[in-house]
């Protein structure tokens, strides 16, 4: 039987190939290598490093292993010269600050770190609530504070109580996209709840116990400690977009793999060529000239269309992606005043029903949409029927049958709409006042959610009727938006210490990536195509896109 041996010893030797294509997996060719260490410490675990050409917009970052080793893969860096860059939380690159790469060869360097000359500038806000003086519910006033700018504004500041409270007065009247580089200031009256009223004099002069009021800060700056072990099995690509004051606030992926964009402080769509870094820029029309410009929420719907939330524009436009055009409704007249802020919709199931919910900021009114007639219909508003309080309407997200989950940015509620009843229901986590702020709805109808202040992930499931929440291990992280990839996993990214957190549900555990700088993590995303998946996300006050790719 010559032909069965034949066939046996292909089998043999197909297992040969696999187990070495396994290894040369596990071990992919690497165009520069090294190690991080400093005097003080040796070798060092968890420096982030960074390379990019001179003359690129794209940054790559692997950080060291437990020898303090790093390693860029050939398949990421061509030939060239690379400008390097650390980040690692009270050290300076000492250096060397190039490295060359030469085509088919490994370079290797050895990086040395120094103590840094000035650790104020490289703390992350969560750096700075760790190191503040007082209480949790002090500290938590504040997280008003760091969606527009940094802490660096506050604790550098000067300002006594009495100053802070001209302060607050002066922050509600921005823009939710403003920063100071490009302020935009709100019409009218449409002044914003950062914390004003009975108790802001409190916190005004808690404020003025943090900052530069008296000669130096009156407490020890802390940092939080490197991340170890899985958490640096991941490669970092950065994308920079070719202004400063692009701010990418939400970035998915359409099906053919490029990224898109809504910006919070001009009026365009963004679309990147992951390949190449290009980007393009489709102006939206204004709909309501005077007022703030900036977009939210970006949804996809089941044809493929961009559905963008227009925030002071007052209504929602759709890109069609053959045709490079947009359509616009606007919220009707009736329905609008100075605060009219539409920056949340849901078109992921408009195929169910021919409607996309829309929210409606200004007293967290929800609407439909019909866009095939242009017909709005105004479902309302709701209230927690255990506490009888309105809720305070963030993230809005329909699930399978465009049901719609609403996410109550005041206490720890999350509801639920009915989309053919109307009928309301109103379901509580255990963390009081969490937040919950954005997520997304699974297979399976269950939304997972971020709580903001909780610092941490919920998950409400229908059949249970229960909500699951599972604390970040970073403290002060305060998570913006979570996504769910394939494999049951849920990512989320944070506000405050530029960290991305990895939840395995079953076991609870988490792994925490850190990136490479400041970002101010809004909107997260997942590309299931990839194995293992990659996440995706924009740095909302750096300008750029960042893809994350864990290597297990
Ligand atoms: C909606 C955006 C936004 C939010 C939220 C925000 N700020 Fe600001 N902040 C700005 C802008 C824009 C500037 C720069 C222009 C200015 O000083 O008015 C600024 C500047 C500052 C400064 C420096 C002012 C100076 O004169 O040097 C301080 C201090 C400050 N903010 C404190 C706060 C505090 C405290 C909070 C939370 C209650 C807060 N900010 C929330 C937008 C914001």
């Amino acid at each position: 039987m010559p032909a069965m041996r034949l066939s046996l010893i292909a089998a043999a030797l197909a297992l040969v190939v696999s187990a070495s294509l396994s290894h040369a997996q596990s071990q992919p060719p690497a165009a520069l290598t090294g190690t991080v260490s400093s005097s003080k410490d040796g070798l060092m675990e968890g420096v982030v490093v960074s390379v990019r050409k001179a003359d690129s917009t794209i940054t790559i970052s692997v950080p060291t292993d437990d020898k303090g080793r790093f390693s860029f893969p050939a398949s990421k860096l061509t030939p060239g010269q690379y400008v390097l860059s650390i980040r690692a939380v009270g050290y300076d690159l000492e250096g060397p600050k190039s490295a060359d790469v030469a085509a088919g060869q490994t370079a290797s360097v050895e990086i040395k770190l120094a103590p840094t000359k000035n650790l104020a500038k490289q703390m992350s806000n969560a750096e700075w609530f760790v190191s503040f003086p007082g209480d949790d519910q002090q500290k938590k006033a504040l997280l008003n504070c760091v969606s527009c700018h940094n802490l660096d504004r506050i604790v550098r500041s000067q300002y006594d109580g009495d100053q802070f409270v001209d302060i607050f007065h002066r922050m509600v009247g921005y823009y939710p996209g403003s920063t100071p580089e490009h302020p935009q200031r709100l019409v009218g009256n449409a002044q914003r709840t950062l914390g004003q009223g009975p108790g802001m004099k409190k916190v005004a002069d808690y404020l003025a116990t943090i900052n530069l009021s008296q000669e130096t800060w009156s407490y020890p700056l802390k940092t939080l400690p490197r991340l170890t072990g899985r958490s640096n099995r991941v490669i970092v690509t950065e994308y920079s977009l070719p202004r400063r004051l692009i701010q990418p606030h939400d970035v998915v992926l359409d099906a053919d793999g490029m990224v898109w964009f809504t910006h919070f402080a001009e009026q365009f769509l963004g679309k990147m060529d992951p390949k190449t870094g290009q980007v393009w820029q489709f102006p939206i029309p204004v709909l309501k000239p005077g007022y703030p410009v900036g977009t939210l929420d970006l949804g996809i719907d089941k044809a493929g269309d961009l559905w963008i939330g227009m925030m002071y524009q007052s209504g929602v436009a759709r890109f069609n992606r053959k045709t490079e055009t947009f359509q616009t409704w606007s919220i009707p007249t009736e329905w609008q005043n100075d605060a009219t802020q539409s920056g949340h919709l849901d078109p992921s199931s408009t195929h169910i029903d021919g409607k996309v919910w829309v929210k409606n900021s200004n007293g967290s009114q929800i609407l439909r949409l019909d866009p095939a007639t242009g017909q709005w219909e105004s479902v309302g508003s709701f209230s927690d029927p255990a506490s009888g309080k309105r809720l305070g309407v963030y993230g809005i997200r329909a699930d399978s049958n465009n049901n719609l989950y609403l996410l109550d940015f005041q206490s720890s509620t999350i509801g639920l709409i009915d989309a053919k009843t109307k009928q309301f229901a109103a379901y509580r986590g255990q963390i009081a006042n969490s937040r919950p702020r954005r997520g997304v709805v699974d297979a399976q109808d269950r939304l997972w959610y971020a709580e903001y202040a909780g610092n941490a992930i919920g998950m409400f499931d229908p059949k249970t009727k229960q909500i699951s929440e599972w604390v970040l291990p970073t403290p002060w992280g305060q998570p913006y938006d979570v996504v769910v990839d394939r494999n049951g996993e849920a990512w989320t990214g944070s506000m405050m210490s530029d960290r991305v957190s990895r939840l395995n549900p079953k076991t609870g555990d988490f792994v925490e990536y850190q990136l490479p700088k400041t970002t101010n993590i809004r909107r997260v995303f997942v590309d299931n195509s990839t194995t293992p998946v990659t996440f995706w996300v924009g740095s909302n006050h750096g300008a750029s896109i960042i893809k994350l790719e864990p290597l297990d």
